[in-house]
């Protein structure tokens, strides 16, 4: 949840750190620090809040001169986000100073035996810890230091380590939390996420868990777990530097969902060729399709919803039983989930904690394991048995936009290829289904253009103090996307419900002038919801409908109504999310929220 970076060369150190801090913000926004060795002593400069008031403290970087540094942006877990509590964190004999990503569970017991050994310490972090250990096993050689220090943690960390004593070196250690290394020329970066790279090199070498290493302005050395030197691969980066900033947007939300016709391009045109779906990685044949006798899908938040509107698609197409779990229930469950199960795991960042660890338990039970992930390298891409990726490009903004609608045609470009292998496709509905699929970045790119009016709309509904969201079916899993969009960007509260479902409690707490949002895009089920509106509007509600272009009957009921391309039931999900993103966007922008950066989130969620 926390973002880091970490710089060595003939460069001033400090500027670099925040430049990569403020691209890492949207990890985390709580506190920021940077730490630079120049003269052979270590400079820590941290406030709470903000990059930017780093940036002011700092002078840009100015005030603290150096070629070798480590920053931090936090997402507080342990201790308030006070300036103490700021990473980076220094050792009592000031040696050493830390940043650290991720969650030490056992910090207890070893602050104890710290406290007993006469460290003292400054923060209620259990990232502290990590420092002192340094400075107990520190006996000259900063390896077998920070060995012996991972040995003794449990959890998760990406960690970057400074020592006065070796100026120009750096170390940075994997454990469950992403770390990459940005290979240069004459300088060698470290960081969370590639946004913070991309501006200074393409070339990145992924660290896989339990590795360790040790840059200087000259090269990167990196080891196993043992301290044996090892090779790796340096990978390219693709992203651009443009794609991870804000290009003229007055925010990345609204760039990240204008970017959806050619996000979800990408995702689909280099997987279809000659009239036919091709999932180069995912490449089964019937025999072994066969062989799943179920499908597990599982998620956090977007993800897990964009899980919900795709197991219609694959229930539908390919006659297979879907069941949708939210990650953080499934790991502590008892799943019935055996070797004859597909576990489909979806994630924009592929670092979730949740979902890794419910694809660790499903694993262990046997389950095959497929990930629809945006983040190369990330965690959950490489340790699945197959990855499809969903080729958004970097997503900044905490509110997932892009991220939601490439995993959905990727789940329906996953339906289709299945059904058709398994034979469950009759022969013309297959080409409809493609024409279709082809034809969705373009009406997205509709559906965007014919919602001009909304920030009229959100001027309406911005004052309400929560909002209801109904649909049926396939509209019910957007309506469940569209309310916590709302909820997290515009802290106004709102729940979705299965249209069906409102007479059996929720309608109790319509009232004159209630806001329902009633999501009417399932061809087959849209008169049922009308019913619906009819009912809610007897009770006082204002209803403000997403329905097709043209839809005289919906006109006739709904207070407002927003209109997107008409298409087939099985994608309308990937449509009508568009108008409650953007309606969400301008409700939140209306009520003045830090829209990019809603209070309490971050954009990769690595804690339980
Ligand atoms: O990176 P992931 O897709 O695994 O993230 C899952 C959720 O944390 C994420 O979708 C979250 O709910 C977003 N803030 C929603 O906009």
């Amino acid at each position: 949840m926390c973002g880091i970076v970490g710089y060595t060369g003939s460069g001033q150190a400090a500027p670099l750190l925040l430049e990569g801090l403020k691209r890492l913000e949207y990890r985390g926004y709580d506190s920021a620090g940077i730490a630079v060795l120049g003269d052979g002593e270590i400079t820590v400069e941290k406030v709470s809040g903000k990059v930017a008031g780093l940036c002011e403290k700092t002078r840009d970087g100015a005030a603290v001169p150096g070629s070798t540094g480590i920053g931090h942006t936090r997402w507080a877990t342990h201790g308030a986000p006070t300036d103490t509590n700021a990473h980076p964190h220094v050792s009592n004999d000031g040696r050493f100073a830390i940043v650290h990503n991720g969650i030490i569970e056992n910090y207890a017991p070893l602050r104890e035996e710290l406290l007993a050994r006469g460290y003292t310490f400054e923060s209620e972090t259990d990232t502290e810890i990590i420092v002192h250990l340094l400075e107990m096993y520190y006996e000259g050689d900063i390896k077998t230091a920070v060995m012996k220090t991972v040995a003794r943690l449990e959890g998760s960390y990406g960690l970057g380590v400074l020592c006065s004593e070796r100026p120009g070196t750096l170390f940075a250690v994997k454990e469950a939390s992403p770390l990459i290394l940005g290979v240069g020329v004459g300088e060698n970066y470290f960081a969370s996420d590639v946004t913070a790279l991309v501006s200074y090199t393409k070339n990145a070498i992924y660290l896989d868990d339990g590795e360790f290493a040790e840059l200087t302005p000259g090269g990167i050395t990196v080891y196993d777990c043992s301290g044996r030197a090892i090779e790796k691969p340096v990978s390219r980066i693709t992203w651009t530097v443009e794609a991870a900033e804000k290009g003229g947007y007055a925010h990345f939300m609204l760039k990240e969902i204008m970017e959806q016709p050619a996000a979800v391009r990408a995702a689909i045109a280099p997987r279809v060729r000659d009239g036919e779906i091709r999932l180069e990685d995912f490449d089964l044949t019937p025999e072994e399709l066969h062989s799943f006798r179920k499908i597990v899908i599982t998620a956090c938040g977007s993800a897990y919803y964009a899980g919900c509107a795709g197991k219609y698609a694959l229930e539908s197409l390919c006659r297979i039983p879907v069941e949708v779990v939210l990650a953080s229930e499934l790991r502590y469950g008892d799943p019935l989930i055996d070797e004859q199960t597909l576990l489909i795991v979806l994630s924009q960042s592929g670092e979730t904690a949740d979902t890794i660890a419910a694809m660790k338990e499903c694993r262990s039970r046997g389950a095959k394991v497929l990930a629809v992930v945006n983040v190369v390298g990330s965690t959950i891409a490489k340790s699945a048995d197959w990855t499809l990726y969903t080729w958004a490009g970097p997503e900044i903004a905490v509110a997932t936009t892009k991220g939601y609608t490439t995993q959905l045609v990727v789940l329906y470009l996953l339906a289709m290829d299945i059904a058709r292998k398994l034979g469950k496709l009759e022969d013309d509905r297959y080409p409809a289904l493609l024409y279709d699929m082809l034809r969705l970045p373009r009406l997205i790119q509709n559906a965007i253009d014919m919602n001009s009016g909304l920030p009229a709309l959100a001027k309406k509904y911005h004052s309400s103090p929560s909002l209801f969201f109904i649909g049926r079916n396939t509209d019910w899993a957007v309506a469940l996307e569209g309310a916590l969009k709302m909820k997290e960007i515009s802290y106004i509260h709102a729940e979705s419900y299965a249209a069906g479902e409102l007479k059996h409690g929720t309608i109790a707490l319509i009232e004159e002038n209630t806001p329902v949002i009633a999501v009417c895009c399932n061809e087959h089920l849209a008169d049922k919801t009308i019913s619906n509106i009819v009912e809610v509007k007897a009770r006082g509600a204002r209803v403000l409908a997403v329905a097709f272009r043209e839809d005289r009957k919906i006109v006739a009921q709904a207070n407002d109504v927003i209109f997107i391309p008409r298409i087939g039931t099985l994608f309308s999900p990937a449509l009508a999310v568009i108008p409650l993103q953007l309606l969400a966007y301008y409700v939140a922008r209306e009520n003045g929220c830090d829209i990019d950066k809603p209070k309490n989130l971050a954009k990769s969620v690595t804690v339980e």
